[in-house]
């Protein structure tokens, strides 16, 4: 009786076990946590790619992910600017709900010693996959804070979110980085103090000749005290911004600073050499890699194959040369015969900055095609409709175009639920699961609505009624003027005289109107009055999952603070480079 019990106990286990063997098996097939490679170009327009409509451009490499691929035509970054948008795609979040567009005069980090950032507690998709297993990497621009408190505490380093790797600039391609160039930090705060500068020196120079002639007789206080408060007010322009290219310029890896100021005409080279060595060194287990490209943002460190090789002047050789990189990467992952195993997601982290003019007076913004205004204008589609590509074969369909509103936000549920995890249920996340989607087992979006703000006004909604095709868009507020950009701190902002307010909103029609061109009255769309209804009714739901959080780019977490910034060697002079053998063998594509 015992050995019976005992006899059909052990059956009872093997079955168990031949059961849980066949579970594995077919759970460890070809989808089980794919490689994850996410290619993010900064400023990209949206028409500034082949695949996109630009005929007089060359990106090939883009293109053919998108031919091997699904393409989304309204791709929507969750904000107009870097710092939002990148907060809002590594957390699903809209960037209010962690303080990361607070609506003040800055709307990005200026400084990689601000005391500004992603906050601790945001959990990012980097996060949760290397809790499932995953080897997490990201290579490029961060631009999402340093430290908090003091220069090693890391607090919003790519370190502290969820990555085991990072090789790039904790900041972004500026300006200030170009050697010899001018500044792009504060320049109407550069410019004034300059200014006074120099004309309180002559002022003074004319008082001391005149004294010395005898010509007048004041005592020497009044030009020396004077002289002294105005060496310190230059000293400590020149501290704040001469040092700016030093400070702001580095290239980390991991935590350390492996190279300052940053050497940038090599760097984005020295970067895919980077990812290819990630992706050879994780090829036998699953990886993310976040490439976080540094193309197309100006001021451009073109290499001399792609130099006045395009239609369009140095952004377009800008261009092309990303694709490059873009196709550097795409090859590696065919080579290594990793192409089934990875899916590849290509986007721009929002509009170009069209009309934008460099410091030669060329055109250095990218095209946003026949979408209305451009980066840091928020609500105006320019802004943020942005390419977006996908590529898993054998998985997802070859040639596809998805015209149905996705945010940049959706790719942390797509991933999350990719690596076989769950989201975080203690918070809101804004990001919907695409997969379905992409696949074509749905054929509509679960984004009702999306919501785009400047700062923390909110500029417009978006609302995909259920059951229908259309897609409204209403605007509360629109910048006053379109030339503007609200991320230059000498241009409008994102309320008071900047803008003008719109009541009832403006409201288009983007399936017949995508140019934003004709806005609709009750003359001319007969349920006017009931689309603006119901997105007051969205725009009240939507308003009551918000929280007040502390902002992270209020001015006292702007501003630089000289014990959070990051250095190697001697502060304040910060000087380092990788070893010259590095440098030797980064020739760019020519080689
Ligand atoms: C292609 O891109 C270039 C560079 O941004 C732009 O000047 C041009 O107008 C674009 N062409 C089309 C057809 O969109
Ligand atoms: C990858 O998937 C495609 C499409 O299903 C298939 O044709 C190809 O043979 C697969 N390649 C490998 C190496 O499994
Ligand atoms: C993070 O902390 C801040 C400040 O304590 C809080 O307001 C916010 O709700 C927290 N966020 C999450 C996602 O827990």
């Amino acid at each position: 009786m015992e050995l019976c019990i005992k006899l059909k106990n052990i059956v009872a286990i093997i079955l168990c076990c031949i059961s849980t063997l066949m579970i594995c098996i077919t759970c460890s097939g070809i989808d089980h946590q794919p490689n994850i490679i996410l290619i993010m170009a900064d400023d990209l327009g949206i028409g500034d790619v082949g695949c996109y409509g630009n005929n007089t451009i060359r990106t090939p490499n883009i293109d053919r992910l998108a031919e091997e691929g699904v393409m989304l035509t309204h791709h929507i970054a969750a904000a107009p600017l870097c710092t939002p948008s990148r907060a809002a795609f590594m957390t699903g979040r809209y960037p209010i709900r962690m303080g990361m567009d607070n609506g003040y005069r800055v709307r990005v980090l200026m400084f990689t010693g601000s005391s500004g950032g992603l906050p601790k507690n945001e959990t990012t998709f980097a996060a949760i996959l290397q809790k499932q297993g995953y080897s997490t990497g990201i290579i490029g621009k961060w631009h999402l804070g340093v430290n908090c408190e003091t220069r090693n505490d890391y607090c919003h380093h790519p370190l502290s979110h969820g990555f085991d790797y990072f090789y790039g600039t904790p900041f972004t391609n500026v300006y200030d980085c170009k050697p010899g160039s001018e500044s792009a930090i504060f320049v109407d705060v550069q410019a004034t103090v300059y200014l006074t500068t120099e004309v309180v020196f002559v002022g003074l120079l004319t008082l001391l000749v005149l004294r010395w002639t005898g010509c007048i007789s004041i005592g020497w206080k009044w030009i020396v005290w004077p002289a002294v408060i105005c060496t310190l007010l230059f000293g400590s322009w020149y501290s704040v911004f001469g040092f700016l290219r030093r400070w702001n310029c580095l290239v980390m890896r991991n935590h350390q600073v492996i190279q300052q100021p940053s050497n940038p005409e090599t760097l984005s080279t020295r970067m895919t050499e980077e990812a290819l060595g990630f992706i050879e060194r994780n090829q036998k287990k699953p990886f993310l890699l976040f490439m976080s490209l540094l193309h197309v943002h100006s001021p451009f460190f073109t290499t001399k194959p792609f130099i006045g090789k395009s239609n369009h002047g140095s952004y377009g050789d800008n261009v092309e040369e990303m694709d490059w990189h873009v196709g550097q990467i795409v090859n590696s992952i065919n080579n290594f015969g990793l192409a089934n195993k990875t899916i590849i997601y290509f986007a721009s982290d929002h509009g170009g900055s069209r009309d934008s003019v460099g410091i030669n007076g060329e055109l250095d913004g990218g095209w946003n095609g026949i979408y209305r205004g451009k980066k840091g204008l928020a609500g105006w589609e320019g802004g943020i409709r942005v390419p977006g590509i996908f590529r898993w074969p054998g998985q997802l369909p070859s040639g596809r175009k998805i015209d149905e509103p996705t945010s940049l936000m959706d790719i942390y549920p797509t991933i999350v639920s990719l690596a076989g995890a769950s989201l975080p249920q203690d918070r809101v996340i804004d990001g919907r699961n695409l997969m379905a989607l992409l696949k074509g087992d749905v054929r509509r979006s679960e984004h009702e609505f999306l919501f785009h703000y400047c700062g923390s006004a909110l500029h417009a909604v978006r609302w995909h009624p259920k059951g229908s095709d259309s897609v409204w868009k209403a605007h509360l507020f629109t910048p006053r003027s379109e030339a503007d950009n609200c991320y230059r701190t000498d241009a409008g902002g994102c309320h008071d005289e900047s803008v003008s307010y719109h009541d009832p909103p403006l409201l288009f029609d983007l399936l017949k109107d995508p140019s934003e061109a004709n806005p609709l009255s009750p003359a001319t769309e007969p349920l006017f009055h009931e689309i603006q209804d119901q997105i007051r009714l969205g725009i009240e739901q939507h308003r009551k999952t918000l929280t007040p959080v502390p902002l992270q780019l209020s001015w006292n977490n702007i501003l630089w603070k000289p014990w959070l910034q990051p250095c190697c060697g001697t502060f304040p002079f910060c000087g380092c480079s990788e070893d010259s053998s590095e440098s030797s063998k980064t020739q760019g594509p020519g080689k």
